[in-house]
C-alpha cells in the first residue's frame, strides 16, 4: 500500500526578475514501511520535493496524498494538524530553537496535544531511547552536532508520525556520528514501522535503504 502518492509533480519558483523550474512532472510513490534514499547533484529539487512531501510548501502543479488523503484538500489549519501527527522533520542543520532546552524543544510538536503530565512522560521515553535523557536541561548550543540531531529526532518521533522526513539528516556530522543516526533511523524503520524517506548524497548510506530514486535537473531519471 502507497503511504505517500505523489502525482505529475511540478513546481516553479517565480521572482519578479526569474523563473526557476525545481520540478517537473514527478511521479513517486512510497510503500508504507519503505525506507526511500532520494539522491542526485546539489540543485536538482531533491530539498524542493521533500518539502512538498512534507507539506512545507505546495506544488505548481500535481496531487499530494499521504495516507490517503488529498492533501490540497485540506484546510490551512487542517493541513497543519494533518502534518502535526503524521510527519516528522530531520534536517542537515538541526533546526532546533535555540532559546529552548532540549526537554522544550522535544516537546514541541506536542504543544497542542494531551496534557502537561503526559507530554512530559513522552519526553522523557523518546530521550531515554534516543541516549539524550541525561541532557534535557541542555541547550542546544551545549550539545554535540551528533547530541544535537538526536534531540531533532526526537522531536520528530515524539508525536509517534507515520512517516519521517529527512533531508541530508547526516550532512553536518562526522562519519561515526553519522552512522549513529542512520542506526537509528534504521531502527525507527524497521522496529517501530516508520516510513523514511531520506535526502543524501552518501552511496554506502542510500545503499543500506530499500530502494533509491535518482533526480536530476528537476526529474526522476531512474
Ligand atoms: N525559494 C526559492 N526561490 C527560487 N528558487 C528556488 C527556491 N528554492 C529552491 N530554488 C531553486 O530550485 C532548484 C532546486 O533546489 P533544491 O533546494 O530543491 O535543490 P537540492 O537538490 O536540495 O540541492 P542540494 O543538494 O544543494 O541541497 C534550485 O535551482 C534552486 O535554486
Ligand atoms: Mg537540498
Amino acid at each position: 500500500m502507497a503511504i505517500i502518492e505523489l502525482n505529475n509533480i511540478g513546481k516553479v519558483f517565480r521572482t519578479r526578475e526569474i523563473e526557476t523550474t525545481a520540478l517537473e512532472n514527478v511521479n513517486l510513490s512510497v510503500e508504507k514501511g519503505e525506507f526511500l534514499s532520494i539522491m542526485g547533484p546539489s540543485g536538482c529539487g531533491k530539498s524542493t520535493l521533500l518539502n512538498i512531501m512534507g507539506l512545507l510548501d505546495n506544488p505548481t502543479s500535481g496531487t499530494v496524498r499521504i495516507t490517503d488523503t488529498d492533501c490540497a484538500s485540506l484546510s490551512d489549519t487542517a493541513r497543519a494538524r494533518f502534518r502535526n501527527s503524521n510527519l516528522g522533520f530531520v534536517f542537515q542543520s538541526f533546526h532546533l530553537i535555540p532559546s529552548l532546552n532540549v526537554a522544550a524543544n522535544i516537546e514541541l510538536p506536542l504543544d497542542y496535544r494531551s496534557d502537561s503530565g503526559q507530554r512530559q512522560e513522552r519526553v522523557r521515553e523518546v530521550a531515554e531511547r534516543l541516549g539524550i535523557a541525561h541532557r534535557l536541561k541542555h541547550l542546544p548550543s551545549q550539545l554535540s552536532g551528533g547530541q544535537c540531531q538526536r534531540v531533532a529526532i526526537a522531536r520528530a518521533i515524539v508525536g509517534r508520525p507515520s512517516i519521517i522526513l529527512a533531508d541530508e539528516p547526516t550532512g553536518n556530522l562526522d562519519s561515526r556520528m553519522g552512522n549513529e543516526v542512520m542506526d537509528l533511523l534504521h531502527e525507527l524503520n524497521r522496529r517501530d514501522g516508520i516510513t523514511v524517506v531520506m535526502v543524501t548524497h552518501n552511496e554506502e548510506q542510500a545503499r543500506r535503504t530499500d530502494r533509491i530514486v535518482r533526480f536530476f535537473d528537476g526529474r526522476i531519471i531512474n
